[in-house]
This record gives structure tokens, C-alpha cells and sequence, in this order.
């Protein structure tokens, strides 16, 4: 026999019985979307590197070490598989002019990819669902996407989500702070660990972000953005926690919440879980207001989220949401030559009339066929022998609820009416 060949470390096949839970989330959402008025964007999965290092930021670590990138081996073309999906929306909104004098609110799911160290709810290659708004400048919209994700965890029957919310200012804002930061932090370059040191230049508020005890202290005392903040940045904030306390959604501030992509400015919030470990965050995201400029179009606010399909999935498990079944209305049993040709019309006609019908495959006594439309979970067995075949009659038999066992003969051109009225 040849030797079997293994799926890649970090990137996971979703089987079927795991596929309900991904429908059930599918379907949640897709209404959810609809809700808030928000139009689906498909973007492509390899994009050009240039757009990641100049987008998500040079000195991140999703590009410095994370980005399954390559050279295309027919036209040299640097390419990155999207290790996040706000750079690609951007890049596709400036490319068809979908920002000039127009605001857009967009959506899109999809794999991502990044190169990190595989453990529970941390892969290689994962799933988001991104929300993206465009044209937009008040605190509305930021507070609005909050609201939204609090509306998914009652949709979804998600429990114990908690909310941290941060301002990271805007760039001049940004930039003061970084003086003052890299000055406290060469003060103190005698203690930093060879993380610290490498990042002193390059990202300094990450220092801080350090999981090194002998660093707390020192990053506990480190210059607060929030003391560098200008009047309308605070305004802002200001107006969106205003917004959170009237809609009644809790928070936590965080002043640490720096998030890894170097887009955002002002807002910035993540929502975690304490029920899945280290990988905590389900959904996160804030403002951009700079990016669509740094891409090449012209100025234009932005604010969008992502969450993350397979951690909120496991948190459905770990939380044993109830998920409804998706099992079809018939099981279609036969037996004979003409009892088959009869079976295979009928399903036909079935599904025609908008019922979902498995038509037995493969042969079998009765006994065995029954096993297996008892395991599909069909509310009806629906039996034809050659005896039906010519009387042109079927057996109908209940398989689910209290009328279970029940048994009925149905003429074959009455059949989708009586089922259809029984379901
Ligand atoms: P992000 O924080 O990098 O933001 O990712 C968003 C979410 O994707 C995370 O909170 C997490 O749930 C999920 N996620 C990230 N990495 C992994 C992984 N390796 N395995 C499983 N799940 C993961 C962004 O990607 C931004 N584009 C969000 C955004 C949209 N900001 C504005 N608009």
C-alpha cells in the first residue's frame, strides 16, 4: 500500500460531524449581517506582499514572522497567503472605487493564514468573519459594532463574553507618547529582555506588552497614552463609551490593548472568554482611519472587527449550545428492480415539492436499510417493495416524535402532499 499522506501541522479539516455547528454559525450570522445592513465583499486569498508590509505594519509580528509568503514561481511575483482580511477589503475598495463620495458597510469570511505555533484555538490556517465600515467618523459607528457582536453572543447563546476597550489616538497623539516611551524605556534598557531590546526602536509600546514578570513593574509605570490624548480624540471616546453605558454593554478599560496590526488609531476593543485558555480572544478590532490613505486612496475614516470562526466554535462546544439538526425529512427505502426505478423518480418529486430526501444507495436487505434511515435522523421512512411498485403505493412510516412506529399506506401521486402536510 502506498504511504498515507498527512494534512499540514496547523491546518484542520473540518469533518462532518462538525459540520452542523459550522452551518449552525453560518446561518446565525448571515442574518445577523442582514440585520445591521451590512453586503458581502469576496476578496481573493493571495494577495502581493507589498499590501501586508505596508498595510498591517513592517515591524509586526504577523509580517516580521508569521506570513506564509512566496515567490511565484512563473513571474516572480512576490505573493503572501492574507494572514488578516482588512488589508485585501481596503485594497479591493480603493481598486473599484467604492469609497469615492459613498460610505460602505462590508463584510467577508474566509481562511487565514499565519504561521504561529499550533495549540488549542491557535492554527495556522483559521477562519474569520470580518466587518469593515467605511466613510464614517463619529463614535456611532465604533459603538454600533460593539452592540453587534454583544446581539451575535445572544444570537448565538454565548455567555460570559467580556468586553476591553482602549483609545489608541491619533498619529501626532501616537507619536508623543513614543518619544516619551522610548525615553522611559532607555532608562531602563539595563532590564529589558532581548525582546525588549529589539523592539526599544522599532515597536515600543509592545515592550510593554511583555508576558516577563521581571517587566511588569516596569511596564506598569511606563508613560500612559492616555495622558498624551488631544481633545478630540477624548471626545470621541468619550462619545462611544457613552453610547456602550446607554445600550447597557459592560466593559473593562485597558490601557495595555495594543493589538498586533499597526492600522489602528483611536478605538480599539477585543472580546474575550476565560473558557478556552490562553487564546481568549474571540472577536477584535477598532478604528483605521489612516489605512485607506496609506494604501493609496484617498483619506477615508474606517472602523471593522474580525472574529475568529474556530474559537467560537469550541466556545459553542464548551458551553454545549444546543444545535438544531440538520437531518432530512425522508429516508427513502427499497427494494426490487421496479420498486428502485419507482424510488428513484419519486425522490425526485420530493424534492421538487421542498423536502430534503436521501434515496437509500447500495442495496440491502429492509432490516439493514431501516438501520440506516434511523441513524440519518429523518423524521419518515418512506418503504417501497415491487408489491407497492405495482399498486403504486408506498409505506410511510414515522421514525421521530411521539407518533414514532406509526405506519401508513400513501398512493405514489399523493405522497409529497401527505408529507408535506405531515412534516
Ligand atoms: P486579529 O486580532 O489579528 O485582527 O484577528 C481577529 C480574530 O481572529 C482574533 O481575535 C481571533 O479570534 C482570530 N484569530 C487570529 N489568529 C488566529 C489563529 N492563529 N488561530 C485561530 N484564530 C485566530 C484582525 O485580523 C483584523 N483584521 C481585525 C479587524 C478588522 N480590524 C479592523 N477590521
Amino acid at each position: 500500500m502506498a504511504q498515507t499522506i498527512q494534512g499540514i501541522r496547523g491546518m484542520n479539516d473540518i469533518l462532518p460531524q462538525e459540520g452542523a455547528r459550522w452551518q449552525y454559525f453560518d446561518a446565525v450570522v448571515r442574518d445577523w449581517l442582514a440585520a445591521y445592513g451590512y453586503n458581502q465583499i469576496r476578496t481573493p486569498i493571495v494577495e502581493a506582499t507589498p499590501l501586508f508590509v505596508r498595510g498591517v505594519g513592517e515591524h509586526t509580528d504577523i509580517v516580521e514572522k508569521e506570513m506564509y509568503a512566496f515567490e511565484d514561481s512563473l513571474n516572480g511575483e512576490q505573493l503572501v497567503l492574507r494572514p488578516e482580511g482588512t488589508a485585501g477589503c481596503v485594497r479591493a475598495c480603493i481598486q473599484h472605487g467604492l469609497l469615492y463620495n459613498q460610505t460602505q458597510r462590508l463584510w467577508y469570511t474566509g481562511p487565514m493564514f499565519r504561521h504561529e505555533r499550533p495549540q488549542k484555538g491557535r492554527y495556522r490556517q483559521f477562519h474569520q468573519v470580518g466587518v469593515e465600515a467605511f466613510g464614517f467618523d463619529g463614535p456611532d459607528v465604533d459603538a454600533e459594532m460593539i452592540v453587534m457582536l454583544a446581539d451575535l453572543w445572544r444570537r448565538l447563546g454565548l455567555t460570559g463574553l467580556q468586553l476591553e476597550l482602549n483609545s489608541l489616538g491619533d498619529a501626532p497623539e501616537r507619536a508623543a507618547h513614543r518619544e516619551a516611551l522610548i525615553a522611559y524605556l532607555e532608562r531602563h534598557v539595563d532590564i529589558l529582555d532581548d525582546d525588549g531590546k529589539r523592539r526599544l526602536y522599532t515597536n515600543p509600546l509592545r515592550v510593554l506588552d511583555t508576558k516577563n514578570p521581571a517587566l511588569q513593574e516596569m511596564a506598569e509605570h511606563a508613560p500612559k497614552l492616555a495622558d498624551f490624548l488631544g481633545e478630540a480624540s477624548r471626545a470621541h471616546f468619550d462619545g462611544l463609551r457613552a453610547l456602550l453605558d446607554q445600550a447597557g454593554i459592560g466593559y473593562k478599560l485597558n490601557d495595555r490593548l495594543v493589538r498586533g496590526l499597526d492600522y489602528y488609531n483611536r478605538s480599539v476593543f477585543e472580546w474575550t472568554t476565560d473558557k478556552l485558555g490562553a487564546q481568549a480572544t474571540v472577536a477584535a478590532g477598532g478604528r483605521y482611519d489612516g489605512l485607506v490613505e496609506q494604501l493609496g486612496g484617498k483619506p477615508c475614516n474606517a472602523v471593522g472587527f474580525a472574529m475568529g470562526i474556530e474559537r467560537l466554535i469550541l466556545l459553542l462546544e464548551t458551553q454545549g449550545v444546543e444545535m438544531p439538526r440538520a437531518a432530512p425529512d425522508v429516508y427513502l427505502v427499497h427494494s426490487g428492480e421496479a420498486a428502485s426505478r419507482t424510488a428513484f423518480g419519486l425522490a425526485g418529486e420530493l424534492r421538487a415539492a421542498g423536502l430534503k430526501v436521501v434515496l437509500h444507495a447500495g442495496g440491502g436487505s429492509f432490516k439493514s436499510q431501516f438501520k440506516k434511515a434511523d441513524a440519518s435522523g429523518a423524521s419518515f421512512a418512506v418503504v417501497i417493495g415491487d408489491e407497492e411498485a405495482a399498486a403504486g403505493t408506498v409505506n410511510v412510516k414515522r421514525l421521530t416524535g411521539a407518533a414514532a412506529g406509526e405506519q401508513q399506506v400513501v398512493a405514489q401521486n399523493a405522497l409529497a402532499a401527505h408529507l408535506g402536510a405531515a412534516a
